[in-house]
Formats: C-alpha cells, structure tokens, sequence
C-alpha cells in the first residue's frame, strides 16, 4: 500500500500522506489542504473525520468490537470494577495493587462536597432537571477548588481526577434527594464506589441502605460500560472546550451538556418512555416499529441505531445479559424488558433496520437495570455521566499532553450573501 494519496485539483497534483492506526484504520492526512490548495473538506457531522490520534479505546464498528486500552469490554464482566477501569483509561495501563489502594483512598477522602454547595442545590427548583444541576455543579466544584484550575503536573491531575470522579456520585445523589426534599446523605467513607453512591441516593437518616452484591456488580458494569467510546459528541465536546485550555471541570461539564441530548445519553430516558408507551397499551410494538420506520412520524426506535456500530453494540449484548441475570436473581419480571426483546425481535427482521444496519446500542437494556435497581428514569442520563466522566477525563488529559496541541476551530462553506451594503432605517 502507498503512504500518499493523490488528490487532482484544479488539473494539479497533491500529495497527502496516509496515516495507518494500530489497528490497521487508514486516514487521508489533510493537515496541509487549505494551505498547499485552498481548499477546505466538507463533512457535516464528522461522519468520515478523525479529530485527533488517540491511544484510549478502540471501536471496530463492522465487527462490534469495543476495547478499552487494548483490553476488549467482555474481559471486564467477571470482576467488574469501576474504579480499576476509571484508572485505566486515564493512566493508560491497569493499576498496581497499590496504586489502586491509593486511587480508591483518593476518592473515598474526597467524596463530600464543600457544606456551602448545599445552599446551591437549594437554589435549584425541585423540578429542575439533573442533568442541569450536574453540569451546574461540575463546573461550580472550579470554585471550591481553584487550586486544581492550573493542571501543570500529573500529581496534580491525579488529585482533579480523583476529585471529580469522587464528586460527581455525590452532586448527582445531592440532585436527586433534592428532587424528592429529602435530607442529603454524607458519603461514607467505609463503602466501595458504587455502594457509597446508592447509599446516598436511598439511605434514610434513621435506615442505612445497603446494595447486595448482585447490585453493586451490575451498577459496577454499567458504569464501565459507559466509561468511554473514543470521539463520541460529548467527548469530543470535552475535546473541543479542553483544547481552548479550559480547565478540566469546565471541559466535563460541557461533555456533560453534550450528553443530556436524546439522540446522545438522552436516549436512555425516551427508551423508557417509549416501553412505557407500549406498556400501557397505547401503541403495540410492531405499530410503534412501523411509525419509526415513517420518516414523517419523526419517531425513531430510541436505543436503536448507531454512528459507528454497524453491527451489534457489544455493549448492548451485555446490558441485556445484565438486565435478565439481575431480574432473574431478583425473583422479578419486568414485562418493559419482554416488551424491549419483543422490538429488537420485530427490527431485527425488518429490511428497514437490516438496510441501514440498525442494532441495539448501550441505550436499549440499560434503563431496565437501573429500573430494577430503583434508580428513577430522571437520573438515568446521570448515570451515563458518572459512567463516561472518566473516559472524558482521559481525553482531556491525552489531549492536553499533546505537544503543539492546537485550539480546535474547523472551516465552514460559507453560503450566506454576497458582499452588500448597509440600508438607512428609512431607506429598508
Ligand atoms: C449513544 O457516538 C457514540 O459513540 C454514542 C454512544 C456513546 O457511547 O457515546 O454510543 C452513546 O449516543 C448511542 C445512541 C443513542 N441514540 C439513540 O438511540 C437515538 C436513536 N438513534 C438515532 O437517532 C441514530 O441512530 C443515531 C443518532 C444514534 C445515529 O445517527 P446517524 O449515524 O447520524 O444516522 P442517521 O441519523 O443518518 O440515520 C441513517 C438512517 C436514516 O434513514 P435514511 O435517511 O437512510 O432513510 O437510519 C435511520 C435514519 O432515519 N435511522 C433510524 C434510527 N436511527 C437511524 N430510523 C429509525 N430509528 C432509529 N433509531
């Protein structure tokens, strides 16, 4: 194979280098375009751009391949750790016992947030959304620690990292007590991750709430399962912001923003929506198949669907597995998930969704999870955050490190007017 590619323009030749990935993805380097040629590339959506290298996941679309720094997602079901993953992205290569030890003491000590922050959560509506909150919050965490604003070195990284990977389950339980009037719960240091988190969200002062480890396991695989996915639009958005030097808490609370859309980490909340609609029997799963299948309708499949994968989510193989085992050791049915099996059924033979290679993406099984656990539809995209955070993170940091990192600002084609000239009001 060359490593250039020819391009004619204008019955003149250009020469651009090829870059190959390793893992064998092949890219046209367009780095010297505009200048050598005056031309700009048009792609609106990114569908066919690589915004950058990057060395932290791994997608293989066609085969329905997700790794995390090599390791493929499946290795990661028999013991699942969040934390263990958490560190993994953002450093690279699994922890040492006790660079584990560390990191875990690290975000137990700082799981509380400043006792003032309080008087923030209260000045939120009890109805306000907690998406809104937790990118709120996120970038006000810049305010109670301004030491981390300037990340010069990795220790101190290290110390931003922790922080808000530790914070974030405390702002999102904050968000959701507060929904409710409910008294905060203070983090307790003596639990893991995930079973800290659910203690805050569900212990009651006088009844302490304990997760069984069929829980702790499944909240624990969720949330690595959201933990990254390369330049998904909330991580490059985290990008884009980090690469003005943004500090990182104003970087993830963008991402944050960037992920609250429905067609992004909203979508498991309208996945819900959508079983709930065929389950009180207003619609029945093939009707809402074929509205979907109606570009007039303007209703997709939620959770159906995917920029890169055209073939399984491996994602969405596992959610599922999670969502029947945790049901099933819960001595539950919960007709939502027959009802979701029902859809990807009736999809799966459909040419519509064959043709356009439309399969279950992570959205499709996981709200059903967390349904089994209690966790209420309007902190399911909260979960997703405190699932990518870490993934967000990583990127920033890989990102800041690049040396010559460059402010990302792309062309456009304009089409607007031709040079004109200004009318006097009483000339319009
Ligand atoms: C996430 O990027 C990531 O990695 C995201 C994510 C992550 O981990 O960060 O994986 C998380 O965001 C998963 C996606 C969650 N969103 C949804 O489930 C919403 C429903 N899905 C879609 O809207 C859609 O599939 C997207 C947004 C996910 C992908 O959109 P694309 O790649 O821009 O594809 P498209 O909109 O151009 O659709 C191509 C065709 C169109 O039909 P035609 O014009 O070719 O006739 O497929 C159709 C679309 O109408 N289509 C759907 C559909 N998704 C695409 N039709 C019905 N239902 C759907 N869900």
């Amino acid at each position: 194979m060359t490593d250039t590619a020819t391009l004619i323009l204008d019955g003149k030749e250009h020469q651009l280098p090829l870059v190959v990935g390793t893992e064998g993805e092949r890219a046209v380097d367009i780095q010297t375009l505009r200048n050598n040629t005056g031309y700009v590339t048009l792609d609106p959506g990114y569908a066919n751009t690589a915004s950058c290298e990057s060395a932290i996941t791994f997608i293989d679309g066609e085969k329905g391949l997700l790794h995390y720094r090599g390791i493929p997602i499946e290795q990661f079901a028999a013991h699942p750790n969040f934390v263990e993953v958490s560190w993994l992205l953002i450093f690279g290569r699994l922890p040492t016992m006790r660079e584990y030890t560390e990191f875990a003491h690290d975000l137990n000590a700082h799981a509380n947030l400043d006792e003032s922050m309080k008087h923030i959560f209260q000045g939120f509506p009890r109805s306000a959304p907690p998406m809104a909150i937790l990118s709120a919050m996120i970038n006000g965490l810049s305010c109670f620690h301004p030491e981390l604003m300037e990340l010069e070195d990795k220790t101190q990284f290290r110390r931003a990292a922790a922080r808000l990977i530790s914070k974030i389950r405390t702002i999102a339980a904050y968000a959701y007590r507060h929904s409710l009037g409910k008294p905060y719960i203070y983090p307790d240091p003596n639990l893991r991750y995930v079973p800290n988190f659910l203690h805050m969200m569900f212990s009651q002062p006088y009844e302490p709430y304990y997760c069984d480890e069929d829980v702790r396991d499944a909240v624990n695989l969720l949330l690595i399962l959201h933990a990254d996915h390369e330049q998904n639009c909330s991580t490059s958005t985290v990008r884009m912001v980090g690469s003005s030097q943004a500090n990182l808490f104003a970087s993830c609370a963008a991402g944050v923003c960037a992920l609250w859309g429905p067609r992004h980490g909203g979508a498991n909340v309208e996945v819900l929506h959508m079983l709930e609609q065929i389950h009180a029997g207003q619609i029945t799963p093939e009707e809402y198949v074929a509205m979907a299948k109606d570009k007039e309708s303007k209703v997709r499949l939620m959770g159906f669907g995917h920029r890169v994968y055209k073939n399984f989510d491996p994602r969405a193989k596992m959610l599922a597995k999670v969502a029947e085992r945790l049901l099933r050791d819960r001595g539950k049915n919960d007709p939502l998930l027959n009802i979701a099996r029902k859809l990807e059924e009736i999809a799966l033979e459909d040419p519509y969704f064959v043709e356009r290679k439309l399969y279950p993406n992570v959205d499709f099984y996981s709200g059903i999870i967390m349904r089994a656990i209690g966790i209420p539809t309007s902190m399911f995209t909260v979960m997703f955050a405190i699932g990518r955070l870490p993934g967000w993170i990583a990127h920033w940091w890989e990102q800041n490190q690049e040396a010559g990192g460059m402010i990302a600002r792309p062309r456009q084609v304009y089409t607007g007017n031709n040079s004109t000239d200004y009318l006097l009001m009483e000339r319009r």
